[in-house]
């Protein structure tokens, strides 16, 4: 069995730093984790040169007499491929091995994260020290799992050297066959782009006005993509011939331009994350009054896990942060690293490992605290940390268990890469994300992200009763029968403006909006507007609602004797035009918004269609708590219920609801049936006090 997310326990970590102390902190620092509940640590990301300090010289000496000092005690390690900060020595000798900005200049060695995927000689030094490593510690009783590199695509998700460009040429050779499908599919008679040989196709570079053919950027990052994949991929299956067979592969962070799924599904046994709620209170859109702040961080979470139902967080805030260049978020107030780690949980986070045992004394992190500082005397938050350790004894039946949502969100890469190059695009897709995400917070939905990729099913959709499609600009053929099978069947599909207006090339369809949704929408788009600044705001009539349809109108027109006109534009030139269409489609019933998703409009959604609060017959809470309800799978041929398992382990079915309070005060909420408290092992009914920063967490069955 794998010793962490094995279904069994929740475990606490820290990422320690061996390289960074004296010997003879190490034996003491072990013992002093372990104390204070920490079972795991995870070592040796960006430690290359301890490894192999010249090209070709291995030794092992360092990790080994590291590694023996851990064998003294219980504690666990997860080794990482040191990948991510290629030695000086390497790059000095090979610059090719450097990543490149679009007008490329190299990145020099002196940060880290310098190198490009592609460069054959990296790939060579890369799988080379993973195999070294690999060999080396992989058979190390304390070791459990690897880590490979370190934030794929974090610091830079772009890359400009001259390997790129090489391989973005047999990427698009082996996907277009020929330059004429490519100069077709790019639309290059547009501007006179056309490309007349393979050799003059490049990976973006700098232009005039910074303006760039949209469709060859698209697949640039899907190119992108490729090459992270295929880098992780490169380094789990050296790991895979060496590791323990109970040991794991994982890498953690979730950065831009990459298909986590796909890598996860080839290279990894699940995900873990990087969580610092604490920046949410640095944003340049902060707002005192914005209710969710650190709450904010359960989007990512949510984004987490719809990868991996169960995941790890490799680095969990426990201080202050910030580089010495750049950032900076307060230092976790009393009870937030409590919060924080229980807000990880409830999404179903069965690992979570505290970024950083102590704070470093050197380099661009001097800033980044860890639980200690850099005395290492006690602290507070080394307490807070015993406490939490403490309460999770109470909790470890959660473990296994995942988060359960009858609402999805709908995603996928195609639309996520448009978004970020095309403006248009990005605006809806920006302001419909943040407000469904933040309707469903405030009115206590739990939602699924969802996303669409080849191997994705009716299977995978019918367990939700409504799923938003908020702006699915790219559609395929496929895709849409995919959803039409699920309405058929008598889901629920929410879509909004701008759907269907463009194929995988990113080209725009001769055809009427929404395209390819048409007849599922039961709609036609006869036109369509931003919303005019002088316009202010447009709403639409629901019913004598009146709610936002923010950004840009489609406006629409029903089609069939299915479609139905459900509410109307209150606002501009187009007063009294559809904004608002079902359409009844086998048993189920698509329904088409004209506008961008405002935080009204999300909200009248998930309670018209009957999707909100679904815990409401438990309990009350106000909108400045969060609550998630973890579930435990129900088999196929298992019996539902939380007494069918003998042991520790609760049954099939069984659930746990958390309640936590991000609010700087104390609030009450109301439990509307006796729950079993674990935290604190009570018997908890009608009105609880919630301190600031608290969390419950109730067995619901
Ligand atoms: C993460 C990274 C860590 C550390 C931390 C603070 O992004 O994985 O290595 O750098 O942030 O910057």
């Amino acid at each position: 069995m794998r010793e962490i997310i094995n279904g069994n326990s929740l475990t606490l970590g820290t990422c320690y730093y061996p390289e960074h102390w004296d010997r003879s902190l190490w034996r003491e620092d072990l013992d002093r984790m372990l104390e204070a509940g920490i079972r795991v640590i995870r070592i040796a990301e960006f430690a290359w040169n301890k490894i192999e300090p010249r090209e070709g010289e291995y030794t092992y000496e360092f990790f080994d007499s590291f590694l023996d000092v851990v064998e003294e005690t219980p504690m666990k390690v997860i080794f990482c491929t040191p990948t991510a900060t290629p030695p000086a020595w390497l790059a000095e000798e090979y610059p090719e091995i450097l990543n490149a900005g679009m007008d490329g200049t190299l990145y020099r060695h002196g940060s880290r994260r310098h190198y490009n995927y592609n460069s054959a000689i990296y790939q060579r030094f890369a799988a080379n020290i993973t195999e070294k490593s690999a060999a080396h510690y992989g058979p190390r009783p304390c070791v459990i799992g690897w880590q490979i590199d370190n934030e794929l695509n974090c610091e830079t998700s772009e890359f400009y050297s001259d390997s790129d460009t090489v391989a973005f040429r047999e990427f698009l050779k082996k996907k277009y066959g020929t330059i004429e499908a490519l100069n077709e599919a790019w639309g290059t008679v547009f501007w006179n782009q056309t490309y007349t040989a393979w050799s003059e196709v490049y990976v973006p570079q700098t232009t005039v006005s910074n303006s760039t053919n949209p469709h060859r950027v698209l697949d640039y990052l899907r190119f992108i993509s490729d090459s992270a994949c295929r880098f992780a991929g490169l380094q789990a299956e050296i790991i895979r011939k060496y590791k323990k067979p109970d040991d794991f592969i994982t890498t953690n962070g979730l950065f831009g331009n990459l298909d986590n799924h796909r890598m996860t599904e080839e290279s990894l046994d699940f995900i873990t994350y990087d969580s610092y709620p604490n920046f949410a209170y640095c944003l340049d859109d902060y707002k005192e009054k914005d209710l969710l702040k650190d709450r904010k961080w359960s989007r990512n979470l949510t984004e987490t896990r719809a990868i991996s139902p169960n995941f790890g967080i490799m680095e969990q805030q426990s201080g202050a942060n910030g580089w010495n260049t750049r950032m900076e978020a307060p230092t976790p107030r009393p009870g937030q690293m409590t919060l924080w780690t229980m807000q990880s949980i409830a999404h179903g986070a069965d690992y979570v490992s505290y970024f950083r045992w102590r704070t470093c004394t050197v380099g661009t992190e001097i800033y980044w605290h860890g639980i200690l500082d850099y005395s290492g005397r006690e602290n507070r938050r080394l307490r807070e940390l015993r406490d939490i350790h403490h309460r999770l004894e109470g909790l470890q039946e959660v473990a296994g268990s995942v988060y359960e949502a009858k609402v999805g969100i709908l995603k996928d890469y195609d639309n996520i890469w448009d978004a970020q190059l095309d403006k248009w695009h990005e605006r809806v897709d920006r302001e419909s994300l943040k407000n469904l995400f933040a309707a469903a917070q405030l009115t206590h939905t739990p939602v699924d992200f969802v996303y669409l990729t080849e191997r994705t099913g009716l299977s995978d959709l019918r367990k939700y009763e409504v799923l938003f499609y908020p702006h699915a600009v790219i559609l395929t053929k496929e895709r849409m029968a995919l959803l039409e099978a699920y309405v058929r069947e008598g889901g629920k599909l929410v879509m909004g403006c701008r759907t269907g207006y463009k194929d995988m090339s990113g080209r725009c369809v001769m055809d009427y909006l929404p395209g390819l949704a048409a007849e599922l929408a039961g709609t036609d788009i006869p036109e369509y507007s931003f919303v005019a600044p002088d316009d202010g705001k447009v709403c639409a009539d629901w019913d004598g609602e009146r709610i936002e349809a923010a950004v840009f109108n489609d406006i629409l027109a029903p089609v069939g004797e299915n479609a139905e006109v459900l509410a109307v534009y209150a606002d501009s030139y187009y007063a009294g035009e559809p904004a608002l269409i079902r359409n009844r489609f086998g048993k189920g019933e698509a329904y088409y918004f004209g506008g961008a998703f405002s935080l009204e409009a999300a909200k009248a959604f998930l309670r018209r269609l009957g999707a909100a609060q679904p815990y409401a017959e438990l309990l009350d809470v106000p909108e400045g708590c969060e609550i998630a309800v973890r579930r435990k799978p129900v088999t196929e041929n298992g019996a539902a219920g939380g007494a069918a398992a003998a042991g520790e382990t609760a049954g099939e079915g069984a659930a746990w609801l958390f309640v936590l309070n991000y609010q700087h005060e104390p609030v009450q909420i109301t439990l509307k049936r006796p729950m079993q408290e674990l935290t604190c092992g009570k018997l908890e009914e009608g009105t609880v006090t919630l301190e600031k920063f608290g969390v419950k967490v109730y067995r619901i069955s």
